[in-house]
């Protein structure tokens, strides 16, 4: 088993390679690369084919895509259609013409209706428009779906996806303009701190988010590696009960950081989709005794993580 992951430097990418090398959580005899884009750039077919031939992957973990918080999707939208589009499009086709039988890729679960019913689960993803913040992006990981579903009915590939909701963690992108909301909010505690200054969460707070810790995603992308057989997305995520608003969650990181001075709110800011709660029934009918790392814990080691290696951190 020769396991290729697309994207395997992000903060998805780390956090397996974290418990592929480090952790030796991976199986007897498998063989992991992992690329990142200076080995090919997966927009371009000609690159995207080269590198699959030059490994002949049997598994494919596909993390690779161009990625941001709610600020840069809301610049962005043709630009995330287009580059995850053509990502999409060349990873699969190349994984299937260098005979991989399996192909994990990655959703998410902001790519849901933004008028639904809640808890979201599996079924909901192609039921009518993403929230207009980030529409580029939710429709070409919505059509990452359709690919599958072709895949099978043609070649009968068992290319399949899971949707994780906000994932955090080591090696995430901290940038404040640009990245998620939780390491925005970590860089911007530790500015706050550095420069005696206020702490401004932008929006007002209310809106809610389930966050899943990377090494959690990791190991559940293990599992769904080796044993999940189905071509149907999986949602993978904490429970619904565990879902946080951004005042909660800031108040979390003021915590972890020990951060002592003033906490504003940004109103004038968007506050994006007001929540996305998604069920994690189907994932807990197959796992029923996997634990979560808890959230306070996760994001106590996260916080460490970019004070230690804030020179070199994504920012
Ligand atoms: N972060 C979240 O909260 C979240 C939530 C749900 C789903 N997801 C999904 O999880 C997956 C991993 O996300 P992440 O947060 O780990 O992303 P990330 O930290 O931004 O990493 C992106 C990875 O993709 C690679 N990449 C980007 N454009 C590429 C291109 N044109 N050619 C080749 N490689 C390219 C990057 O390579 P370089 O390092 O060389 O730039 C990097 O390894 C994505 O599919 C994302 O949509 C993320």
């Amino acid at each position: 088993m020769k396991v290729l992951v697309t994207g395997g430097t992000g903060l998805v990418g780390m956090a397996l390679q974290h418990l592929v090398k480090e952790k030796n959580e991976a199986k007897e005899g498998e063989e992991w690369i992992f690329l990142s884009s200076k080995d090919a750039n997966l927009m371009n077919m000609e690159e995207t084919r080269a590198v699959f031939k030059k490994h002949q992957p049997t598994h494919v973990i596909h993390l690779a895509a161009m990625v941001g918080g709610l600020f840069r999707n809301m610049k962005y939208n043709l630009d995330f259609w287009r580059n995850n589009v053509y990502i999409n499009d060349n990873v699969l086709e190349a994984a299937h013409e260098a005979g991989a039988v399996k192909v994990v890729s990655c959703l998410s679960t902001c790519i849901f209706p933004d008028k639904t019913t809640y808890p979201i689960d599996e079924t909901m993803i192609h039921n009518g428009p993403p929230h207009e913040s980030n529409f580029g992006y939710s429709y070409a990981k919505r059509m990452i779906d359709i690919h599958n579903r072709a895949y099978y009915q043609k070649h009968g590939r068992i290319f399949t996806a899971v949707i994780p909701t906000n994932v955090f963690g080591p090696h995430d992108n901290f940038n404040i303009e640009d990245g998620h909301v939780l390491p925005g909010l970590i860089h911007k505690v530790y500015l706050a701190q550095k420069e005696g200054t206020p702490f401004v969460v932008w929006g007002s707070g209310k809106p809610r988010r389930q966050f899943i810790y990377s090494y959690d995603l990791a190991r559940l992308f293990l599992w769904v590696l080796h044993e999940y057989s189905e071509v149907d997305p999986i949602i993978l995520s904490v429970g619904e009960e565990d879902e946080l608003s951004i005042k909660e969650a800031a108040d979390a990181v003021v915590q972890a950081m020990g951060f002592e001075g003033e906490v504003k709110f940004d109103t004038t800011k968007s506050d994006g989709q007001f929540k996305k709660t998604a069920s994690n029934s189907k994932m807990f009918r197959y796992l029923p005794e996997f634990k979560f790392t808890p959230f306070k814990d996760a994001l106590k080691e996260t916080c460490d993580w970019f004070v230690a290696n804030y020179d070199t951190a994504r920012k």
